[in-house]
Order: C-alpha cells, then sequence, then structure tokens
C-alpha cells in the first residue's frame, strides 16, 4: 500500500500559471490592450452563479476587463442570440463565455455556435472542437486544458500508459479523451473513455494508469476500483448537505480518504482542477487578445 501521494495541486499550478500570464498581460496593455471577457449568466442555478462570481474575481484581480451580463431564466433563444452578435462585435471582449447548463428551452448547442469561434475562450464552438480532434487546437476546453498543464508541472508522461476516462461530455470527457490520446508531447496515452452504458466500470478503472473522472457523482471512486500507484484526477465538485456554515461540503467525484492510500498521485477537491479551469480561461483570453495584435 502507498501511504503519501503526490498531492496534484491545481492551486499551485494555477500561481505559476498567472505569474507568466502576467508579463503577457503587461506586454498587451503597454498595446493599449487589455483582455476582456464577457460572462452571460442565464437563470439563477447556485452552482453556475459561484463559478461565474470565481472567474470574475480573478480577472479583476489580474486589472482584467470582465462583464457578467445576467439574463432571466425565461430569456428566449433571440435575445441571447442578439446579445451574441453584439459582443462578438465588440472590441472591448476577446472572449466571450455563456455558463452552462442553460435552461432547458434554449437550445445549447445553437447559442455556442453563434458564438464567434475567434471569441470562443471556452473552446465548445464546433470549428474549435474540430482542430482540437485533428491535433491542430486553437481554443481548448478551459478544464481538459488545465488537467493537462497539472500533468505536464508534475512531469507526469502519459506515452506508453493507460488513461481511463469516466464521463463523455462535452465540456471534459470527450475533449479530455482527445488530448491525451493526442500524438504529441505530454500526451500520446492510450485513452479509454467510459460512459453510463459502460459495463463493469471496474475492470477498466483497476487496468488504468490514470484514472480522470468527470461523472458529477459524490465519492463514486472507491479504493477498491483502482491500481496501487495509479494517478487519480478528480474534475467532480459536488456539493453534499452538512452543518457547516453554508450548509454544504464540497466533495469530488472520488472517494479521496480511501483512494489516497493506494495511489501515487491524487488531485485534492478543492484546490485541483477548479482553480486550473479559472487559470486555463484567462490564459485562452489573453491568447485571444494576443490575437487581435
Ligand atoms: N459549466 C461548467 N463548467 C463550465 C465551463 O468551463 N464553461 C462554461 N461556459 N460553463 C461551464
Amino acid at each position: 500500500m502507498m501511504s503519501n501521494p503526490m498531492i496534484l495541486s491545481g492551486k499551485d499550478v494555477s500561481q505559476s500559471v498567472y505569474k507568466k500570464l502576467n508579463e503577457q498581460i503587461s506586454f498587451l496593455k503597454s498595446k493599449n490592450i487589455t483582455p476582456g471577457l464577457a460572462v452571460v449568466l442565464v437563470g439563477d442555478d447556485p452552482a453556475s452563479r459561484v463559478y461565474v462570481k470565481a472567474k470574475t474575481k480573478q480577472f479583476n484581480k489580474l486589472d482584467l476587463v470582465s462583464k457578467t451580463i445576467q439574463l432571466p431564466a425565461d430569456t428566449i433563444e433571440s435575445d441571447l442570440l442578439n446579445l451574441i452578435r453584439k459582443l462578438n462585435q465588440n472590441p472591448l471582449y476577446h472572449g466571450i463565455l455563456v455558463q452552462l447548463p442553460l435552461p432547458k428551452h434554449l437550445n445549447t448547442q445553437n447559442i455556442i455556435e453563434s458564438i464567434s469561434p475567434k471569441k470562443d475562450v471556452d473552446g465548445f464552438h464546433p470549428e474549435n472542437v474540430g482542430h482540437l480532434a485533428i491535433g491542430d487546437p486553437k481554443f481548448i476546453p478551459c478544464t481538459p486544458k488545465g488537467i493537462m498543464r497539472i500533468l505536464s508541472h508534475y512531469k507526469i508522461e502519459l506515452n506508453g500508459k493507460h488513461v481511463v476516462v469516466l464521463g463523455r461530455s462535452n465540456l471534459v470527457g470527450r475533449p479530455i479523451s482527445i488530448l491525451t490520446s493526442l500524438k504529441q508531447a505530454g500526451a500520446n496515452g492510450t485513452t479509454t473513455l467510459c460512459h453510463s452504458a459502460t459495463k463493469n466500470i471496474s475492470f477498466f478503472t483497476r487496468s488504468a494508469d490514470v484514472v480522470i473522472i468527470a461523472l458529477g457523482v459524490p465519492e463514486f471512486l472507491t479504493v477498491d476500483m483502482v491500481k496501487e500507484g495509479a494517478i487519480v484526477i478528480d474534475v467532480g465538485i459536488n456539493r453534499i448537505d452538512s452543518n457547516t456554515e453554508k450548509g454544504y461540503r464540497l466533495v469530488g467525484d472520488v472517494n479521496f480518504e480511501s483512494v489516497a492510500t493506494k495511489v501515487s498521485a491524487i488531485t485534492p477537491v478543492p484546490g485541483g482542477v477548479g482553480p486550473m479551469t479559472i487559470a486555463m480561461l484567462v490564459e485562452n483570453t489573453v491568447e485571444a487578445a494576443t490575437q487581435t495584435l
């Protein structure tokens, strides 16, 4: 049994990202460009509110432009499309982020496809998804990009390793399965993508050198499901009712306490993948601004 796994601190890695970004931001400002992000929040999903607040807080901290446009839950599609059309034209904003999930009456794919691919800092537009899929990425979705950055920061190589991804969402599972298996430095893994129709998930996770879990199921991954010495990346952020001040606590998709006794490296929740998602959003926005030079 391994006892002290390496804790992969996304919080620490994000600090090193910001240090580098600050130089690029200063350079852009010397050219009279301040990277700017427009965030669109439809409805009042409490988790989405928290995420959006965390994102704009980081932009403020770095003295960047950010604006949150909050719309009522019953916003009609044409109004949202008109807003995005205006944001596409507005030179103040180099990035546009529509927080997901959207209320059910809105067609998410229509909305995503209305964002200019050049401002699509989420990397969700099919044009950017296509670039990623053929191994020539432009904007890479923030959470998967952040996971790859954590791995490279800690010098974890995927070459020759079996990577098992749990979850096939367009936000995380699908793009990280593509990234980990690309033929390029830091990647080149052998990736298996498991999902809700996968039989005997443990069969796959037990053979994994690296498990990346993005299911949104609290503490799904237990110690019996992982190989000794494996590396575990936990993308889950789940609210569990508790007697704390906020009335809830955050847990990942991994039963951290038990899994940590067996693996060689693991991301914590909070302080793991979460801070990296925000850092990569800033990075993508700085990249978008740089492309206007
Ligand atoms: N909802 C959860 N994660 C994300 C994200 O990275 N981007 C957007 N737009 N919505 C999200």
